[in-house]
């Protein structure tokens, strides 16, 4: 069986890996030097391994395309493509057209089709499928399911085979086909009545942290004005065995999911008249979470910023991974030049971004620890500036939330 899976990135390439046991893969980028490189055997996603690329290569089961005819001939097509937002904040659906224009136009005789890119429900039935038809240079009926992509880069505990995976199709042919995919490499699948069931759990998950993360930030804020430890309060309700989940503060939240899933929901929900009030305000306070960080460092240093040397430590957006979309350091770092301060930023695991190098971890008035990756030594940061906040909760020694 020949699978064809658009989009190599942190999902798709995933999933190649995964699936290149067992199928012969082609993975189709519209990215020439991602290609370029996965060919060469490199991968540039945490949790995928090159040496494992190259011998699926090496195999004859593993290349990647940026020529849509590769897929001609494949049995399975999976979408693996970025879901953001517009720059209004709305659903932006360009990739996925772009994925089903590939589809229609390649594909001549019908196969099954399953989307893994996060969207609201109804993506799947009213807008996939009719996009493949409309992009397809006959009438073709293709089967079609989801079966929403659950990975978190970077951890090792869970992955694509002990995560359970939700998925459903249109048809019932569709499911069937789906979860004999999928069990070949995943051991725990669970089927759901409808398409639009998985896609609005898939967001709700992420909605689910968006707005615990979000109350507890407003609690470590409440903490800090009452001149309570945040850290010891939420052990202390930890304790409970049941009916509460801890959830820690942060400089916001960070990433291609959890800031941008929620938005969906919330344009879903409000385009059928149904409130989203809540899932909005989780997602302001979030983002107010780094003027309020830079505010608590101006104050401890006699509220004035202007030209002080500030050094952003980690601007990944969560420890351990290269990741810097929807970082939170990005806010916290235009906040505190706002105010005047000279800042740079280090991270070993970014190394470069926005045409900016890491700097050295050492040598600034100022230290505000945004992400916290393993390879970074606690005694470190504390001397790289003669103050340190950090947002983690990890630097001990640190002023912190
Ligand atoms: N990264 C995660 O942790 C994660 C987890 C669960 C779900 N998701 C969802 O999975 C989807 C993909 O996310 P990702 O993190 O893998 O994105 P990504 O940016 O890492 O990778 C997407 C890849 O798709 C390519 N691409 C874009 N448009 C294309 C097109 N039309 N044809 C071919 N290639 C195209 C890009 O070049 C890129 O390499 C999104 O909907 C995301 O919300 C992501």
């Amino acid at each position: 069986m020949k699978v064809g899976i658009i989009g190599q990135g942190y999902v798709g390439l995933t999933i190649s890996a995964f699936a290149g046991d067992k199928f012969d893969v082609i993975g189709f980028d519209n990215n020439k030097r991602v290609v370029e490189q996965l060919n060469d055997g490199i991968s540039h996603i945490e949790g995928v391994d090159s040496t494992n690329l190259q011998n699926s290569i090496k195999a004859g089961r593993y290349r990647a395309t940026t020529r849509g005819e590769d897929l001609a001939e494949v049995d399975l097509i999976v979408i693996a493509v970025p879901t953001p937002l517009t720059p209004n904040r709305q659903p932006d659906l360009s990739h996925i057209e772009s994925a089903c224009k590939t589809i229609g136009e390649n594909i001549a005789n019908p196969i099954l089709v399953i989307n893994e890119s996060t969207s609201f429900p109804g993506t799947l039935r009213n807008y996939i499928k009719p996009t493949v038809e409309r992009y397809s240079l006959k009438t073709i009926e293709h089967l079609y399911a989801i079966s929403p992509e659950r990975v978190d880069p970077g951890r090792r505990d869970f992955n694509q085979k002990n995560t359970p995976r939700l998925y459903a199709g249109l048809t019932k042919e569709a499911a069937r086909k789906t979860q004999e995919f999928y069990s070949k490499f995943c051991d725990n699948l669970i089927e759901v009545s409808s398409p639009e069931v998985a896609e609005a759990a898939k967001l709700f998950e992420n909605t689910f942290r968006q707005v615990n993360i979000a109350l507890v930030n407003e609690f470590a804020q409440i903490t800090h004005a009452l001149g309570i430890n945040v850290y010891e309060t939420l052990d202390a309700a930890n304790t409970k065995p049941y009916g509460f989940m801890k959830f820690t503060p942060s400089a916001g939240v960070g990433g291609h999911c959890i800031p941008v899933d929620p938005t969906y929901l919330a344009a879903v929900a409000e385009d059928h008249g149904a409130p989203a009030t809540f899932i909005r305000r989780a997602n302001e306070v979030n983002l107010e979470m780094s003027e309020y960080i830079v505010g608590r460092v101006a104050e401890d240093n006699g509220g004035n910023l202007k030209g002080k040397n500030v050094l952003v430590v980690g601007v990944a957006y969560k420890p351990n991974v290269a990741d810097v979309r929807e970082t939170a350091a990005e806010l916290v770092i235009d906040h505190l030049r706002s105010l005047g301060a000279v800042v740079s930023w280090h991270d070993d695991v970014v190394s470069s971004w926005k045409g900016e190098s890491s700097a050295p971890l050492s040598g600034a008035d100022i230290a505000v620890v945004v992400t916290k990756h393993d390879s970074v030594d606690d005694k470190r940061i504390l001397a790289s500036a003669h103050y340190v906040f950090d947002t983690t909760g990890k630097v001990k020694g640190a002023t912190g939330l």
